[in-house]
């Protein structure tokens, strides 16, 4: 694989690519510490739930780095204190909190189970751990892209909606993984890209990565979507997920649900991809799912070119809710999970 690296870590620095920039500048852009990387979670420099969770994986490290000259009685009490701060930098992608919890699990049980263990030894344990979420990630993408391959064929065209490729995640990406491993193995699929406004991530990242990739992909306003389906464009539909509520309800880029309703109708299967640290079985519906609103400027303008009254009243919801009923497989690294989902999810976060 020869595509843009989302995140580096080198010499206790995350370089994230900046997501704001593209596709016309590639910039690294660098964060030294938790409160940086807050805030390029929060200003969407780095975005997509699993490139969130490998971020707070390291922002996590930079957190606990910044607590060195603290008393080891301390440390466990002011890194939590940043893991709940750096919770709070977005709501929906449930990935970010999964990270922070699992750095600060390796903390306690770091500190528990080797009652000598200095600042530095709990330090490199912790860059260990979040290194492992980072490759990890990338696996359990490949696998998805996997498991996906098995539900479509050569020459079919699927359409995707926000991006969930490799830029959203550490490598492969979710539901564009399905696209790099078909690839490898001398596969052809096409994809249409759905431009997802307001923040435009299928225009200016999906069209960008399968492109810059070599994957044949058409890029269509969103509001196009039902009549390439209707014209039988389309063999399925395939999107990544901010968090899948244990009923098998999923939170995606706003707008999924209406792609979602459209494929039903047009008979189109409806995958959803995701990792299973994106399952939170404690989320008992899609109802329970918090939902990020963002500012109206992103629907007031595109691009900083106003395209409306400039105090006009605005609603943007950042995510929607698509109802387990209109998905017809969950495709996870662990295997692809059909309805019911309130069973089979649990069958297989407990496998
Ligand atoms: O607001 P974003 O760009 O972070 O939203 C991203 C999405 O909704 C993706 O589809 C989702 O995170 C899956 S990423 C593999």
């Amino acid at each position: 694989m020869n595509r843009l690296e989302t995140l580096i870590w080198q010499n206790h620095t995350l370089k994230l690519l900046d997501q704001n920039r593209l596709p016309t500048e590639v910039v690294y852009h660098e964060d030294k510490t938790v409160e940086g990387v807050f805030n390029s979670i929060r200003t969407m420099i780095v975005r997509g739930a699993p490139a969130i969770g490998v971020a707070a994986g390291y922002g996590m490290v930079l957190a606990a780095r910044n607590q060195k000259s603290t008393q080891k009685e301390n440390f466990l009490k002011n890194l939590r204190r940043q893991g709940e701060y750096l919770k709070t930098a977005r709501p929906t992608a449930v990935n970010l909190a999964w990270a922070v919890d699992r750095m600060l699990e390796k903390a306690e049980t770091t500190i528990m189970n080797n009652k000598q263990a200095n600042i530095d030894t709990i330090l490199s344990i912790l860059e260990d751990e979040a290194i492992c979420i980072h490759e990890e990630d990338i696996q359990i993408n490949r696998q998805i892209g996997l498991n996906l391959l098995s539900l479509v064929s050569d020459g079919d065209t699927i359409l995707t909606h926000c991006n969930a490729g490799s830029l959203a995640t550490a490598g492969y990406g979710t539901a564009l993984s399905v696209f790099y491993v078909a690839q490898e193995q001398g596969i052809s699929l096409k994809a249409y890209a759905d431009e997802t406004r307001p923040r435009l991530q299928g225009a200016r990242l999906t069209a960008f990565e399968l492109s810059e990739s070599g994957v044949d992909v058409t890029l269509i306003t969103d509001n196009m979507a039902a009549l390439v389906m209707a014209q039988g464009k389309i063999d399925a539909v395939v999107v990544g997920c901010d968090r899948v509520a244990a009923n098998g309800d999923v939170a995606n880029k706003i707008g999924t649900l209406g792609v979602s309703l459209l494929a039903n109708h047009f008979n189109i299967p409806v995958y959803i991809a995701t990792p299973t640290p994106t399952i939170d079985m404690n989320c008992p519906t899609g109802i329970d799912i918090p939902i990020e609103e963002r500012s109206g400027e992103e629907i007031r303008k595109v691009n900083d070119t106003a395209v409306a009254p400039p105090d006009v009243k605005v609603y943007n919801p950042a995510f929607d809710v698509t109802p387990a009923r209109y998905i017809t497989a969950i495709v996870t690294e662990k295997g692809i999970i059909r309805p019911p989902f309130s069973e089979t999810l649990k069958r297989i976060m407990l496998s």
